[in-house]
């Protein structure tokens, strides 16, 4: 697909992943949950690459949810090492692409050393155009409305509050809402994610567990997506 066919709408411009199903691809295989979410890490690197080649200009995954501190402490701690193994190890090839790498979430709880990292690689990238690449880390729907709220308080907001003042204080304000919701593994909801932004978004499941979602996946959820019609609650004109 070309990049004339995203300016005809047929291709997103955001896609949004939800990377769901590392701990089943793990335990089908006899092996511990880390070794899905490894997996599931070194996937992005390809992602990125198709998802270019596609000319999708915003891609971002779901890789810790704001509810996902409350899985045992060793997933927790070996999560947060494979996020700074893997931005450590990839951000040169991210940004060889042409990718800029963005953070989208709250800072609270995550490891001093790792927050730090994630700044250096989004300083790294961030002259970077052909694609942005966000990786939501701690990132709620809730928590993003409650903090956009609670800072037009801190500022003095008198109100009443409209939709923009609410953008403006989301974590991305320049981010356009995600077109297309991908959720991998088969579990049929958002859990959290881009709340307020998937308003009007198209979602497309697969019970593909995400380590195992390839080119051939990706192409199906875009055909899929290029054959929808989206009216925003018009009519077709
Ligand atoms: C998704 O995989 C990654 C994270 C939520 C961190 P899961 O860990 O949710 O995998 P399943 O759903 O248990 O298979
Ligand atoms: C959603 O997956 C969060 C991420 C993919 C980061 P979960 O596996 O945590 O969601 P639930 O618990 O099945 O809703
Ligand atoms: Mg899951």
């Amino acid at each position: 697909m070309s990049r004339n066919a995203a300016d005809n709408g047929k291709i997103p411009r955001h896609l949004a992943i939800i990377l769901d199903g590392n701990g089943r691809w793990a335990r089908r295989r006899g092996l511990p949950r880390l070794m899905g979410h490894r997996a599931g890490l070194r996937k992005l690197e390809e992602m990125v690459h198709l998802v270019k080649r596609e000319g999708i200009r915003y891609f971002s995954v779901y890789a810790f949810s704001t509810e996902n501190w409350n899985r045992p402490k060793m997933e927790v701690d070996g999560l947060m090492s494979l996020f700074r193994f893997y931005i450590r190890r990839k951000v040169e090839a991210i940004k060889a692409e042409g990718a800029r790498i963005r953070f989208c979430g709250r800072n609270d709880k995550l490891p001093p050393d790792l927050l730090e990292q994630m700044r250096w690689a989004e300083e790294r990238t961030k002259d970077e155009t052909v694609l942005d690449f966000i990786l939501c880390i701690n990132y709620g729907g809730r928590a993003e409305i409650m903090d956009a709220i609670n800072a037009m308080m801190k500022e003095g907001h008198e109100g009443p509050v409209t939709e923009e003042d609410l953008r403006r204080h989301f974590y991305l304000p320049d981010v356009p809402d995600p077109d297309l919701i991908v959720r991998t593994s088969g579990e049929l909801r958002l859990s959290n994610f881009w709340l307020w932004e998937s308003a009007y978004s198209e979602f497309y499941f697969t019970d593909i567990h995400w380590p195992d979602f390839d080119e051939t996946a990706l192409k199906a959820a875009l055909e899929n997506y290029a054959e929808r019609e989206r009216r925003y609650g018009g009519l077709k004109l």
